[in-house]
């Protein structure tokens, strides 16, 4: 796994060498098109075994009684999932541009959150303030939509019971400021330094991929990602993007 003092490294030897960034370039690509390849090449006979199983367990209901059946449908499930996360993660920094209007897509994101937790009786309250003079923003809208939905997932796979989260967004000259803050477990401060690194996860059936490919998605936009977590109380994760 590369650190930031590489990744700097690296920037640097490409700025003051130009075969150098030629070739590492070509390098990036190549990484990039064989981690897309794999994902794919595995993703479809995934997809044909997971549509075989449902179709046993549709012809053959007594199986859910076997005893690993429900634990297998579930592995399939997460492998799926990962591999979904690892592909969006491979193409996180490509961005698709278009122009569109941020309080939209929040303001989407947060009906479609509310409704899911309705869905699932969750006892959570959630609320949000979007203010609608956000204005036009130029960017990903899928990534982006992405991150957001990431991080209320996690605030949400955060509150075990009873809690609250809260989706704000604001702006202030040019800085767009979208706040995601959850009443939930918190994060300790042993944790805190490695939540944005690919694979970390503290969850049972986490992949660890959600924060990592959020920080990729806001930093391609020039944006920055923080958090602020008091283990017990809750957590507050920041997200500024130039608009
Ligand atoms: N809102 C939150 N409250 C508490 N812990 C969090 C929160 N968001 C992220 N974390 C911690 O950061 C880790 C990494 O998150 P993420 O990258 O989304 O991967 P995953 O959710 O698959 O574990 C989580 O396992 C969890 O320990
Ligand atoms: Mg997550």
């Amino acid at each position: 796994m590369m650190h930031n003092i590489d990744i700097n490294k690296m920037n640097q030897l490409m700025e003051e060498n130009e075969d150098a960034r030629q070739i590492i370039s070509q390098l990036l690509e190549n990484h990039q098109i064989t981690v897309s390849t794999i994902a794919h090449e595995i993703r479809n006979p995934l997809t044909l075994i997971s549509s075989a199983l449902q179709i046993i367990q549709v012809q053959h209901p007594e199986v859910t009684e076997f005893s690993h059946w429900k634990q297998t449908m579930e592995d399939i499930d997460f492998m799926r999932q990962l591999l979904e996360e690892l592909s969006t993660f491979n193409n996180g920094n490509t961005l698709n541009y278009s122009v569109f209007s941020i309080e939209h897509l929040l303001k989407n994101i947060a009906i479609s959150f509310a409704i899911s937790l309705d869905e699932a009786d969750s006892d959570i309250e959630f609320s949000s303030s979007i203010p609608d003079n956000l204005g036009k923003f130029t960017g990903d809208k899928i990534k982006l939509e992405e991150v957001f939905l990431n991080l209320l997932k996690n605030a949400r796979e955060a509150i075990p019971g009873h809690g609250t989260i809260l989706l704000a967004a604001g702006r202030k000259k040019d800085i767009l400021t979208i706040k995601i803050k959850d009443s939930g477990c918190g994060i300790p401060t042993e944790n805190i330094e490695s939540i944005f690194e690919p694979f970390k996860t503290y969850k049972q059936g986490g992949t660890g991929l959600g924060l990592s490919l959020s920080q990729r998605i806001v930093e391609a936009h020039g944006g920055s990602i923080s958090v602020a977590s008091t283990e017990g109380k809750g957590t507050l994760f920041t997200v500024k993007l130039p608009i």
